[in-house]
């Protein structure tokens, strides 16, 4: 047991409540933010005159060589302390003598906690919005070589209307630019530094707050400090997140499946992104896409934890808090597995051109441009639909697609029919035509890869 107090006890820690509290088993994830974020208070307090240059320069060289020694493997984080903070200090201290004693002048273990929470999720944070690029790029690869790869779209899963495979794609590429958005508020709001909020009354030692949000890469002191050791809101806004990102996977990942049954064979997942039955010897497995909306349960569940957690929480801190960690790790682990997986699959994935079309074409996705048809040439479109569904139903009747009506077959049921109706419910005829912002015809779609564009080779 190595723990950071004791000096008011008389006793011993029972061993099962020791390892009860401890926090070691998950929060070692931390020691490089941990180690960053004294090594920062060190400067602060020599500038400030509460440490030597000599204390602060040894203080340094220690805490760079325990970070160097854990990177390399030399030193390994066991749980023998209570804390990644207690395994830091007690680890210097044993490098460097007293002068280590000093590090924690100034600070608490809850402004510390805080702390070292925020850069992680921070990084993080950046790290999520870096995956969802590499799957927009992919996505919009995908839409520039699919402007006239003609496919159902669905309503109620029931083939509605005719699109392109670039503007169902499209839709997944405006999700993931939200979720991009979403991130970098987050980043925004979140990137103010709790250090020096001590135990949760700030401190009496003229600590420079601004020097180390600064050192920190910090847009500044966040500004109560009993605010400072108990707000996780931006664990809840990122798990959220992350909920939404997975969400969005989720559902793509349902329509690859779907997409990939034998029933509709609109695409092929790479072997190298399948699975095989070990019994029935034909099967190939979509298990990535299976797995990632399979796992869209655990993230929502991290969420809704720290949510409960936090609900009824007096102020400042509590130790109900270090549950906000293991969650977070979770859904984190998560979401960066998830991710690159599911891009390469969609990178490797091939899509079946001529079935996507045909099956636009069985499904009666033109009716709407029949109706259309009959309304511009004077028939009041409530009339216009009900002829397209007795055209519809002659069609089920004959097993035929619309197209395949004989000119004889139309004019039964309206004069109004003339030969050009062929062109004008062919499946490109009724895709081109659609035209308004946003909609899959070739022209509007094009106005959209260019903003794509732009969007992509934009920073921000
Ligand atoms: N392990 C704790 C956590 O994760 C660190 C802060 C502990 N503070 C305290 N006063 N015991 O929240």
């Amino acid at each position: 047991m190595a723990q950071l107090w004791g000096g008011r006890f008389t006793k011993a820690t029972d061993q099962m409540v020791y390892d009860f509290n401890a926090s070691i088993s998950f929060d070692k994830r931390l020691y490089r933010q941990d180690i960053e974020g004294s090594l920062a208070h060190v400067k602060m307090l020599a500038q400030q005159g509460i440490l030597t240059e000599e204390e602060r320069d040894a203080i340094i060289a220690g805490l760079e060589g325990i970070l160097a020694d854990v990177e390399s493997g030399v030193l390994e984080i066991t749980s023998e302390y209570e804390d990644i903070h207690s395994f830091v200090e007690a680890n210097l201290t044993e490098r460097i003598g007293d002068a280590g004693k000093k590090l924690h002048t100034g600070r608490s273990r809850n402004d510390q906690v805080a702390l070292d929470m925020r850069m992680y999720v921070r990084d993080a944070v950046k790290e999520t919005d870096r995956q969802l690029l590499q799957l927009l790029k992919v996505l919009q690869r995908i839409m520039e070589e699919n402007l006239d790869t003609f496919m159902p779209g669905f309503t109620h899963l029931q083939k509605a209307q005719p699109v392109t495979l670039a503007h169902h794609v499209g839709a997944y590429f405006e999700m993931f630019k939200r979720d991009r958005s979403r991130l970098v508020d987050i980043y925004k709001r979140m990137n103010y530094c709790p250090l020096g909020a001590g135990a949760l009354a700030g401190t009496t030692y003229p600590l420079d707050r601004d020097l180390t949000a600064q050192l920190l890469g910090f847009d500044g002191p966040t500004l109560n400090s009993m605010d400072s050791v108990s707000d996780r809101d931006y664990v809840i806004e990122y798990l959220s997140a992350l909920s939404t990102i997975m969400m969005h996977l989720s559902r793509f990942s349902e329509e690859i499946i779907i997409w990939n049954s034998n029933e509709y064979r609109f695409v092929e997942i790479d072997d190298a992104y399948s699975t095989g039955s070990s019994i029935m010897p034909q099967k190939k497995n979509p298990d990535i896409a299976e797995l990632v909306r399979g796992k869209t349960g655990r993230v929502y569940a991290s969420l809704m934890g720290i949510l409960t957690t936090m609900k009824g929480l007096p102020l400042a801190y509590n130790k109900d808090m270090q549950e906000d960690k293991e969650g977070t790790f979770d859904a984190i682990d998560t979401v960066n597995s998830c991710l690159p997986l599911f891009t390469g699959m969609l990178d490797t994935m091939k899509f079946n051109k001529n079935v996507m079309e045909a099956s636009a074409k069985n499904g009666f996705t033109n009716a709407t441009d029949v109706a259309d048809y009959l309304v511009n040439h004077g028939v009041p479109f409530r009339d216009a639909h009900g002829i397209s569904g007795r055209l519809v139903l002659k069609c089920i009747a004959k097993n035929k697609a619309l197209d395949d009506l004989t000119l004889e077959e139309f004019r039964e049921e309206s004069d109004a029919f003339e030969a050009d109706i062929y062109d004008a419910i062919s499946m490109k005829t009724c895709v081109e035509k659609r035209l308004t912002e946003g909609a899959p015809g070739e022209a509007a779609m094009r106005k959209v890869l260019e903003i794509n564009k732009k969007y992509l080779e934009s920073v921000h």
